[in-house]
């Protein structure tokens, strides 16, 4: 079977881990300050800027309780991303206003924010999807035009650049992914960046439930602490961090095989007409990270669109979908809300006529013979 996803991690990663348990410090160690400390210098970023927590939702989340997100307050995100980025929200009891995405890039339609703003918006939430990064310096300006926060969901692009800058460092907030099918795994695990001190501190306390000193050991008396804000258990555990110092050795690495998979494949398919390729290739301006390949089938069908993966697994060939739904039209949102799906069009296209191939480091070109293979006799 082609698995859509299989991580690949260094094995030497074991003998850290059996350090980890025969030292029997698995919170609050060292192993987590170290992965810290390289991911902000992946990024180019200063001390107190980065923070790891256990997933990217939980990063959500935690941006969205430190800026006292609540009730009366709407987020912007696009239609056309992970139920995770609508749901942090929802989890402060505030509201997610959904724009479509394009249908070219799957990226929000930048064109279509303001629109959507009202007195209660606080914050935009900007998923980069597939790897291909949003433009950022637009939607900055539409938020400093506004007074609006802006939070740039990396979950699926860690790595991807605009410009010489990474995704993830433009907006107010970056939240990280490190789940298995992600760039980079951690097993569980996140982060999240911060462009504020203030921020920083306070998500720094609230990821380990709000104590005034969060690690035991730097405690006077132990066992002895405060709270001084509400918090949640947002940690990421020393196993995960060890994982994730290896994993980050070679993300330029994976990134290059990821790259390098992708262009094989278009290349292989150009003379294709079934279908057209969503646009996540890097140009002068931006630089992808390269997390699948999606077709979008040129037959308007979402039965059709369900065939063809049926039959892609029966020839062996574990695929994805890139979202099953818009969130809007998920049953929770759609319920809530009312949405209806006419003003999702582009991201209906998306989520009900795509599908997505594996193209990460376990992926060899023999693979990918093997899938065009597939695709030439089940799509055409
Ligand atoms: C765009 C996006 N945001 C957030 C998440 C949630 O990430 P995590 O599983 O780390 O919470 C996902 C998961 O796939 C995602 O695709």
């Amino acid at each position: 079977m082609i698995k859509f996803a299989r991580p690949i991690v260094n094995k030497r990663v074991f003998s850290k881990i059996k350090g980890i348990i025969n030292k029997g410090i698995f919170v609050h160690g060292e192993l987590t300050n170290e992965f810290e400390k390289k991911l902000s210098s992946y990024f180019g970023l200063n001390n107190e800027k980065l923070l790891s927590t256990s997933s990217c939702t939980a990063s959500l989340h935690l941006y969205y309780l430190s800026i006292g997100l609540t009730e009366n307050d709407e987020v912007i995100m696009s239609a056309q991303t992970h139920v995770a980025t609508a749901h942090a929200v929802e989890a402060c009891g505030a509201k997610p206003v959904f724009v479509d995405c394009e249908l070219k890039t799957g990226n929000i339609d930048i064109e279509k924010i303001e629109k959507k703003i009202t007195k209660k918006t606080k914050c935009i939430c900007i998923t980069h999807f597939l790897g291909r990064p949003t433009d950022m310096r637009k939607v900055n300006r539409i938020a400093r035009k506004h007074n609006l926060k802006v939070v740039e969901d990396t979950a699926l692009s860690i790595g991807s650049k605009i410009g010489r800058k990474f995704a993830g460092t433009f907006g107010d907030a970056g939240a990280f992914s490190f789940h298995p099918v992600k760039i980079i795994t951690t097993g569980e695990g996140g982060a999240i960046i911060l462009k504020n001190k203030r921020d920083f501190l306070l998500i720094k306390s609230m990821k380990s439930f709000g104590y005034d000193i969060a690690s035991p050991n730097k405690r006077k008396i132990p066992g002895s602490y405060n709270v001084n804000s509400f918090g949640l258990n947002y940690r990421m555990s020393e196993m995960e961090a060890a994982i994730g110092i290896y994993e980050l050795q070679e993300i330029q690495k994976k990134i290059k095989i990821r790259r390098k998979n992708y262009y094989y494949f278009i290349k292989k398919l150009q003379n294709l007409k079934n279908f057209k390729i969503l646009e996540i290739g890097s140009d002068k301006t931006f630089s992808s990270s390269y997390y699948c390949l999606t077709l979008i089938l040129n037959k308007k069908s979402k039965s059709y669109r369900d065939r063809v993966i049926l039959k892609m697994k029966k020839m062996g060939i574990q695929l994805s979908i890139y979202y099953p739904h818009p969130v809007p039209m998920l049953n929770y949102y759609k319920k809530k809300y009312k949405y209806s799906k006419n003003n999702f069009l582009n991201s209906s296209k998306i989520a009900y006529n795509s599908i997505s191939f594996p193209i990460a480091p376990h992926i060899k070109f023999k693979d990918i013979d093997y899938m065009v293979k597939q695709i030439k006799n089940i799509i055409g």
